[in-house]
Order: structure tokens, then sequence, then C-alpha cells
């Protein structure tokens, strides 16, 4: 049931502060400001050498997102590969190394056929999985279930959101156990994600504008988006789902990267949308997108009130989100992102959710 809306894309976007709380409140103990695991969900961090991610499409990009996460908070070395590649590339699974896969279905054949490749050598083998009874769930040794709900269009949306507040919690608690995050420093980000289900509210509340602005974007037939950090996997995120809704050809790359290649493609047809919060690395993506500038590129900028004082009118557009703590950044800024291709695939009149030539779950390889 679609309730009020169009698509049901647009429905499962809304239902985003909602799910994410629902999701959230089951591994987050608020009084106590920690991370606290279902019973039937531990796992001991401090035995564990190595994550190994695996997963495909959108879910690959939130298990790049888990990796800086990991990485940062918990001090865990984390090997992330597309499912199709880590099936068959013979890579060592060693003793210590915790196996994570990420799906939204549960069912996706690559993603299944990796996890399967793992269970003779893994430490332990993890799942973030959205449809409990699925065969991914089945076969993990313990999963972590996303509670967003069933997902009807094609295009996944909460399902993403939920799988990177799963993931943060994960690392947070990860970072607890190995003693790499002081009690102090996890309620803090315990009090971030507590915050997400608002902050999401208020990322919603730019929609009348990124609807006004896709409108000429639909005559684009290619778009580029940047970003760094946790928001680089985001960029190639936007990148696919304007590619697989509006069949705009567009790519997504660390804003870094600009300058050994695509800023050839720069002219005043292409418009790159740049994802940049406010935060410690603003600087040299503000650099970045004067180098698109000086080149006649069209900016559609996503960044808070601060971002947007100091880039100084460099973007034609900017979209401006609420304030948020870095931790939390690419749950946020997931929301413009799906909502830009939401709405340029709506003006383009495309099968928002049924795009062509794509199936919900990819069970065959
Ligand atoms: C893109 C999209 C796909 C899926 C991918 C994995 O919007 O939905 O890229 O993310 O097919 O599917 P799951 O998560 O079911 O394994």
């Amino acid at each position: 049931d679609k309730g009020n809306y169009r698509h049901f894309m647009a429905k499962e976007i809304h239902e985003q502060p909602e799910v994410l709380g629902h999701t959230l409140s089951r591994y987050l103990d608020y009084a106590k400001k920690s991370v606290s695991l279902p019973a039937a969900e531990k796992v001991d961090f401090r035995s564990l050498n190595r994550i190994l991610i695996s997963a495909c499409g959108t879910a690959y990009y939130a298990g790049l997102v888990a990796k800086y996460w990991f990485e940062k908070y918990a001090r865990l070395p984390v090997e992330i590969d597309i499912a199709s590649e880590f099936r068959y590339r013979e890579t060592p699974v060693i003793d210590g190394d915790f196996a994570l896969f990420i799906s939204q279905s549960g069912e996706t054949a690559d993603t299944l056929a990796s996890l399967r490749y793992c269970k003779a050598n893994a430490a332990k083998i993890g799942a973030v999985v959205n449809v409990p009874e699925s065969t991914i769930a089945r076969e993990a040794d313990v999963t972590f279930a996303t509670i967003a709900g069933p997902e009807i269009g094609v295009a996944s949306t909460k399902a993403f959101t939920c799988q990177l507040a799963v993931l943060a919690c994960l690392a947070i608690h990860a970072g607890r156990q190995r003693g790499t995050l002081s009690e102090a420093a996890a309620a803090a980000l315990v009090d971030d994600l507590a915050a997400v289900p608002s902050l999401a509210v208020q990322a919603l509340n730019c929609e009348t504008q990124i609807e006004k602005l896709s409108q000429p974007l639909s005559r684009a037939s290619n778009a580029l988006y940047l970003g760094r950090g946790t928001n680089f996997p985001l960029a190639m995120e936007g990148a696919l789902k304007l590619k697989e809704l509006s069949y705009i050809h567009a790519e997504g790359y660390a804003a870094g990267e600009l300058k050994h290649g695509p800023i050839a493609l720069i002219d005043e047809n292409l418009p790159v949308f740049v994802i940049a919060p406010h935060d410690a690395i603003f600087e040299k993506t503000l650099s970045n997108m004067q180098e698109v500038a000086a080149r006649g590129g069209r900016i559609i900028l996503i960044t808070d009130a601060a971002g947007d004082h100091e880039s100084g009118g460099v973007a034609g557009d900017t979209v401006i989100m609420p304030n948020v703590p870095d931790l939390v950044a690419p749950i946020i800024y997931a929301l413009p992102v799906q909502m830009i291709s939401y709405h340029t695939a709506v003006f383009m009149g495309t099968d928002v959710d049924q795009p062509r030539n794509l199936a919900k779950s990819v069970t065959v390889e």
C-alpha cells in the first residue's frame, strides 16, 4: 500500500525517520548512552583481527561507509569487496577474520556465494539483513537485523540508511570492546545516533527545493557526484540511484580524484553534485568546487549553513541540511541524494518503482 504517496519509493524515503528510530532502538541503550547488542547478536570484537565485507550495489556502498567507521573507531582493518568479485578471486580467509555480509533481501546470489566461501575458515560470519527469514540470515552465525520494514521500490532507500545505522552501532560497540573508544567518546557517538530520526525529518524538509532543481536535471545526459570521507561512498550511491531511476549516466568520485582524470569532463552541460557537510575536510572539497566552477561546471552543493556561507556562492544551487555530527552525515545526506534521483525520474516519466531491466532481488548471477 502506497498510502498517500505516488510511488513506493516516495513512501519509503519518507518512512526513514521512523524506521531509523526502530532500528536504532534495537541496538542502543539510550539511558546508558551505550550500544547494547541483543543477546543473540553477541560478537567478541577483541578476538578479531580483520573484517571482510562483501555485498552488492547499494549494500556495498553501506559497507564502504562502515570501513571508515570500523577503522576509525575500532582500529580494525576492513577489506571490502563487491560480492561478485570476492567470490571468485580466491582471497585467503584466515583465523581471526570476521566475514560480514550486507543485504536487504538476504537472497542476493553473489553475496550468498561469498558467505558460503567464507564458511570453512572465517572466525565468525555476520550478516546485516532486512528480511529476517532470508537465506543469508539463516546461514550466518549472527544476524544483525535492520528494521526497515518491507522495501517494495526496486531502488534501495530506507534499507540503506538502516544498514548504516546498524553498522555505526557495531563500529561503536567494537571500539568499546577493543578499548579504542573511551566510554565518554562512545556516549557522545550514541547521542549523535540518537539524534538521527529528528535530523532525518529536517533533511526531508528540503524536498520542495530538490523537486525544483531536479527539473532542469532531467535534461542532462551525464552527471558527476563528488564527496570525501564517508561521503565518497554516498557520492557513488547517488550516481547509482540516478542511473537506475532516470537512466542518466552518472559517476561518483572521491573529490580528491577530480584532477586525476574526471575534470576533463567538466563543461557547462555537466551537473556536478557535491556532498560536503562543513567538516574538517570541507576546505579541500571547496577547492575542488572552485576548479569545477572555473571550467564552467554547474555545481549543486549539498551542505549545511556553515558550508553554504564558506562556499561563497561557488555553487549554482545549494541544498541546506541541518548541522550534523560527522558520524551521522552519510545517513542524513543520503536523503537529499535519494530525493534528487526520485524527482529527476518523476520529471522524466520513468517507472520509478520498477526501473527497466532491474529486479528487486538478484537471485541469479
Ligand atoms: C540499488 C539497489 C541494488 C541492491 C543490490 C543488493 O538501488 O537496490 O543495487 O542494493 O542488488 O541487493 P540486496 O541488498 O538485496 O543484497
